[in-house]
């Protein structure tokens, strides 16, 4: 499940690795909020179905609906910025995933997103960096932590390119907890 302004940078590391790297699972579906999530685009383009179920009072049922429908069996939401109901994380115990651009449990929780995280590192003066893997619990960023890849903070670091140093390592980070988690 994907973000309305997310890339999709992170849902095509792990099409890829499920297609080159012999992950043991394929992305059937992928699910925005709205029609304008860029990660639509890049889902379509390979190949993979994707459905938009908009903020409303069915969304929770919709989601489950359409979870229920392609037969999925884990959710890995990527720069998706909703909380799940509680309804569809009882139905997938363990099996709700989020990447957070940092290392937990340190820079997490509420307005920690996106530049906001990187930010934050840069103020508190870390000498290093990097992304984690979490289970999805009803708290954002407090579920179990499954992986963690980490990143030199540089001295002349924005931002910018603290970001773009974490986001590479997302994305070996999340096919490689994908992995942990079906062989556990
Ligand atoms: C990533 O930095 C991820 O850690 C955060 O949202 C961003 C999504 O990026 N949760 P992308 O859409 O996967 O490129």
């Amino acid at each position: 499940m994907v973000g309305t302004k997310g890339r999709g940078s992170n849902m095509l590391a792990i099409i890829e690795a499920s297609r080159s790297e012999g992950l043991p699972a394929s992305v059937e579906l992928v699910i925005a909020p709205g029609e304008q999530a860029p990660a639509l685009a890049v889902a379509a383009e390979n190949g993979v179905k994707t459905a938009v179920v908009p903020a409303g009072d069915s969304y929770a049922d919709e989601v489950g609906q359409a979870l229920k429908d392609n037969g999925i069996e884990m959710i890995c939401l990527a720069g998706y910025m909703r909380l799940l109901s509680l309804e569809i994380l009882q139905k997938y115990p363990n099996r709700v995933l989020n990447i957070h651009p940092a290392l937990l449990p340190k820079f997490g929780g509420k307005g920690m997103y996106g530049h906001h995280v990187h930010e934050a590192v840069l103020a508190a003066g870390e000498q290093e960096s990097g992304c984690t893997v979490h289970y999805v619990s009803e708290q954002y960023d407090e579920g179990a932590i499954i992986h963690q890849r980490r990143c030199p903070v540089l001295p002349d670091d924005t931002p910018e390119t603290l970001a773009a140093r974490v986001l590479k390592e997302e994305h070996l980070a999340y096919p490689e907890a994908i992995r942990m988690v079906l062989s556990a």
